[in-house]
């Protein structure tokens, strides 16, 4: 199933279904949009006026490859105080994004037929991310993910892929089961790119169960910052100068005003990222009571990031076939579970990065749509 021959990688279904939205909207139809994994708020403006001094600055050239220094301690500030920890400044190494962290950091930990624990669904790209080294994803039922994990683990598994709050399900790995599996033996590698968008109790990094774990994270949903490209990861002090020979090759550096705007959000955007984090909570509320009133069944208890995976198989197994005509005739659009692993087929994602006048119309249509077809 899974390959490194380029022409394997699988497409992202999600992108087809926004590419029939946009379609269907030049024809003067009206789309809901809750597909998309991406906040629907601004940057905040301090973060884009920062980038905008940089650049009159004259902030234009390759940086170091590992970062601006200021903003690698700015990050370490920010983990140091948030999660309670003591990690240096000379272990965070800024990336283009979360995505370039993730290829620099397998190439340098995988080798061909290692292997690599994923949760199933899981994340739509971590599988390319593996396979294009050469090594293969193992999959483990989200459902129990924590529990039966060691039943996977082999003489070839390198490392285990946690993400939580998670990409598609929204829900969260609880501390005693983060703290679990950092105890296993292979490396605990953390993608905690929704930390911060969350309800109730904080997010835990896996740093403060081992100091052995990997971070990667992002400005890309806490700060609304998709399109700034901007990345990092926590690494231990060994895997500082290999990774650093890697993004010198690949990448030379993350933008140098990106970089600058970076700062700014971590010392001065944060209490307009929790107020954006207090808007997902109203509508993660409001969403999941729609999805329960027109019997959609999400997983247990999505508190976190801003989806809601709900199953469909009921109604229809290919949950491409489904968004397709739910999109066609409903007018919304959501993303097929199968972009997320075999258990996420029979599903669909939405995603509550609209309004909240938008969310209730959206599962209006939807249930409205169910109940003709199919009840
Ligand atoms: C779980 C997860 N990790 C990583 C990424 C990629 O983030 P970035 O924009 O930092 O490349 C995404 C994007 O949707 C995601 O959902």
């Amino acid at each position: 199933m899974f390959s490194s021959k380029i022409e394997e990688i699988q497409p992202f279904l999600v992108m087809d279904i926004l590419r029939k939205a946009n379609d269907l909207e030049r024809d003067g139809k009206k789309i809901v949009h809750l597909e998309l994994g991406e906040p629907d708020f601004p940057t905040p403006k301090v973060i884009v006026e920062s980038a905008k001094k940089a650049l009159k600055d004259g902030n234009t050239h390759y940086t170091n490859s590992l970062g601006i220094l200021e903003l690698r301690k700015s990050i370490s500030d920010y983990y140091n105080e948030t999660y309670n920890l003591n990690i240096s400044s000379n272990r965070v190494i800024v990336t283009n994004g979360t995505s370039p962290a993730m290829l620099i950091l397998f190439k340098l930990l995988l080798e061909i037929d290692d292997e690599v624990i994923i949760s199933d669904p899981h994340y739509a790209c971590y599988p390319s991310f593996i396979t294009c080294t050469g090594a293969k994803p193992v999959l483990v039922p989200f459902k129990n993910f924590s529990s039966e994990v060691t039943n996977y683990i082999t003489d070839k598994t390198k490392i285990i892929l946690i993400n939580s709050p998670s990409n598609p399900t929204g829900t969260r790995l609880r501390k005693e089961e983060i703290e679990k599996l950092s105890a296993l033996h292979p490396v605990i590698v953390s993608d905690e790119i929704y930390h911060g968008i969350s309800t109730g109790i904080r997010d835990h990094s896996a740093l403060e169960f081992s100091d052995n774990s990997v971070v990667i994270n992002g400005f890309s949903k806490f700060f609304a910052m998709t399109g700034w490209r901007l990345g990092y990861m926590i690494v231990p002090e060994c895997f500082v100068r290999k990774l650093e020979i890697l993004q010198q090759n690949f990448f030379i550096s993350a933008n140098p005003f990106v970089q600058i705007a970076g700062i700014t959000a971590l010392k001065e955007a944060i209490p307009e990222a929790k107020l954006m984090n207090q808007i997902y909570t109203k509508r993660r509320k409001l969403a999941l009571e729609g999805l329960e009133s027109i019997n959609l069944e999400t997983r247990p208890h999505p508190d976190g990031a801003f989806y809601a995976l709900f199953n469909v198989s009921n109604f229809e197994k290919d949950s491409m076939k489904l968004a397709s005509e739910i999109l066609t005739s409903a007018g919304v659009a959501l993303a097929p579970g199968k972009d997320f692993g075999p258990r996420g087929e029979g599903h669909l994602r939405l995603s509550y990065c609209n309004s909240e006048e938008n969310i209730e119309k959206g599962i209006n249509l939807i249930g409205k749509f169910l109940k003709e077809k199919y009840l």
